[in-house]
């Protein structure tokens, strides 16, 4: 069985990383394209990842915000792979400018524009099936429960008191890209997702150790979480907003 070619994008921590992680442990085969903005992070988090047999990583430089440095991955990987199996739009930000509006354009610009921009150069390459059979294809972004118009006006979400608005909307318009992909490409055979990895301990604001006192999970969990939906044990939540524990959320 030849490996799935998959590409994370942010992938040099967190998150994204621990996706990369969960793949190469896997006893199924993985060629792994870990995306990094600064490729010396990539390949630090590559090095202190330990591929079972069959499986491999390979680092490429990924600035989602830069359509050169998308072009050029999207080369890379058709170069090395010929293909692209899975696509995970991971890379994202919460960005804490003084403005709003700021806040506003730079939190749309890499959590909703980029992983279009993404998408929109690696779609080529995600519609090619290998010669020795069919993969499983598949594109998953990942969202958060922060998006859900649903849980925004409820009352009784955890995160009903959370403003975030700028957040919020870049992650709402991400699902709705996610389910125009799923429409655009249920003819190729490739399953899209959104993921909710849940309210994790990484960097994306505060510490890891202040998430992990306010409730946080372990990156790990989402990581594996998002691996199952890799492996198709999700499927039936194809075209769904996800969470990790196998529920589909509101939209
Ligand atoms: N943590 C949570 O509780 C939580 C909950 C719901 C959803 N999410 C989502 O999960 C995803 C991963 O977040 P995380 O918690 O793992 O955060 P994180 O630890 O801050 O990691 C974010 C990753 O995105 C990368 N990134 C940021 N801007 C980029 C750019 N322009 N080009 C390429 N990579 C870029 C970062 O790279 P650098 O290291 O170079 O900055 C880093 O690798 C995000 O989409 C986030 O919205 C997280």
């Amino acid at each position: 069985m030849s490996a799935s070619v998959v590409l994370v994008t942010g992938a040099n921590r967190g998150i994204g990383y621990e996706i990369v992680k969960a793949l190469v442990e896997s006893p199924l085969p993985y060629h792994v394209f870990l995306g990094s903005r600064d490729v010396n992070k990539g390949k630090t988090a590559a090095a202190s990842l330990h591929p079972r047999s069959g499986s491999s990583i390979s680092v490429v430089q990924l600035d989602v915000s830069s359509s050169e440095s998308i072009a050029n991955a999207a080369a890379t990987v058709k170069a090395e792979a010929g293909r692209l199996d899975v696509l995970v739009n991971n890379a994202g930000i919460v960005d804490d400018s003084p403005d709003s509006l700021t806040r506003l354009r730079n939190t749309l610009e890499i959590n909703t524009i980029a992983p279009f921009a993404v998408t929109t150069a690696f779609k080529p390459l995600l519609t090619v099936q290998p010669e020795d059979g069919v993969k499983g294809k598949r594109l998953i972004y990942v969202s958060s429960g922060l998006g859900s118009i649903g849980q925004r006006v409820d009352s009784k979400s955890r995160y009903y008191s959370v403003p975030a608005v700028e957040y919020r909307m870049s992650k709402t318009a991400l699902n709705m890209l996610a389910a125009c992909d799923a429409f655009d490409l249920k003819d190729h055979g490739v399953k899209v997702f959104a993921f909710d990895p849940e309210f994790v301990a990484t960097e994306l604001t505060h510490s890891p150790e202040e998430r992990r006192k306010l409730g946080a999970l372990e990156p790990s969990v989402s990581g594996e979480s998002c691996r199952d939906i890799i492996e198709g044990k999700r499927d039936a939540d194809t075209s769904k907003f996800v969470s990790i524990n196998g529920t589909d959320l509101l939209w």
